[in-house]
């Protein structure tokens, strides 16, 4: 569907999948500010707003027979933005929704001769150890090799990712870290200025084709800042618990005889290596030259700060920045 503008220019149809999503739901709500026809895929569209210029299809992305059957309708779209992301995390689930169901939009996409593609990826992938980081770098691969103009954003850890012990510290308990909380850091990014981010990369040249590491305005911050940080918000005294990341390690080892045996179990171990993973490494621009993370490399946008982000927190709860299944204490 194309209308017109008040200044007479044709509106962009934006096919958008993963809009009920943290990120997506930003994403959506940026572009419909902007004047852009949304058209969402995905398995839940009841959430989505009513808006004159939102259209949401309920279609099950990683079924290929039915977004092929979708390819047929005569629909033209411009441009697509994927925010799809796995809600459980496990090695399937993984592989489905990061690989296959990225993979099915691209196909749909090309059959409608959208111009550009925005991945919404991870930073992470950059040093990947876990599967669904190697789901992620299969599709952004597959994207690059496909000819369509794209822009891969893979942003730091989001406000959200830094807010999971919030409610435990204001009950008093103690801010959980691995070693001495120094050994990681982030640069974190909001969803607002990340959305903006991600919907520039529609119309400023100079994100196309490029892979596009991002955080948040800075400085990095590690774990032990950021519980300082909100203990002094709290105006609390501040209580550490370290635990040695070894941990996962550890139990790693012991699931690993029953994992060959048990989806369910090599899935769970599976999530142990992910919580090893956050544990020992940045959310930051990994420097190869000089094989460690670099803060100053890691390119800064947006205007939220993680300060403001907490004060927020702290007032009114963290509703709308649930952390779901990636919560990790
Ligand atoms: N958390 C962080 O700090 C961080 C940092 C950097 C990058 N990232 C990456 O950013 C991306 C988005 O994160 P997010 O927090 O916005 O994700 P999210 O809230 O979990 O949303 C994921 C989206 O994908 C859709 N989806 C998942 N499985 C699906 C399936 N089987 N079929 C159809 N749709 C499916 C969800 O739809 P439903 O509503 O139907 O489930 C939802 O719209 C992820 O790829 C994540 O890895 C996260």
């Amino acid at each position: 569907m194309t209308e017109i503008k008040s200044d007479g220019s044709q509106s962009q149809t934006v096919l958008l999948a993963g809009a009920t999503g943290y990120i997506g739901k930003y994403v959506c709500e940026t572009l419909l500010s902007r004047g852009f026809h949304v058209l969402t895929l995905g398995r839940a569209t009841s959430k989505a707003q009513d808006h004159h210029n939102l259209e949401n299809i309920s279609i099950d992305i990683c079924s290929d027979k039915k977004m092929a059957e979708f390819a047929q309708t005569s629909r033209q779209i411009d441009a697509v933005i994927s925010c799809l992301g796995s809600r459980v995390g496990g090695r399937r689930d993984a592989w489905a929704v990061e690989f296959g169901a990225n993979q099915n939009i691209l196909t749909l996409a090309r059959s409608m001769a959208a111009k550009n593609f925005v991945l919404l990826s991870a930073i992470c992938v950059q040093k990947p150890k876990l599967e669904f980081q190697f789901a992620k770098i299969a599709f952004e691969n597959q994207l690059i090799a496909s000819g369509m103009t794209y822009s891969i954003v893979r942003p730091t850890a989001y406000f959200k990712s830094l807010a999971g012990q919030i409610e435990n510290l204001k009950a008093g308990k103690a801010f959980v870290m691995f070693g001495k909380g120094v050994s990681t850091a982030c640069k974190p990014i909001s969803p607002q200025d990340l959305s903006d981010y991600i919907c520039d990369c529609l119309e400023n040249t100079e994100r196309y084709d490029k892979v596009l590491p991002i955080g948040g305005p800075g400085p990095s911050i590690t774990p032990i800042e950021q519980g300082e940080m909100l203990f002094r918000f709290l105006d609390k005294k501040p209580k550490f618990s370290r635990v040695p990341s070894a941990i996962f390690r550890i139990i790693s080892t012991m699931m690993a005889p029953l994992a060959l045996i048990s989806e369910k179990i090599s899935d769970l171990r599976e999530f142990v290596h992910i919580g090893h993973y956050y544990a020992t490494e940045s959310m930051l621009f990994w420097d190869v030259t000089a094989q460690q993370y670099s803060s100053d490399k890691t390119p800064e946008y947006g205007r939220d700060s993680l300060e403001d982000f907490y004060h927020e927190v702290l007032k009114s709860g963290l509703e709308g920045h649930e952390l779901g299944d990636h919560k990790l204490f």
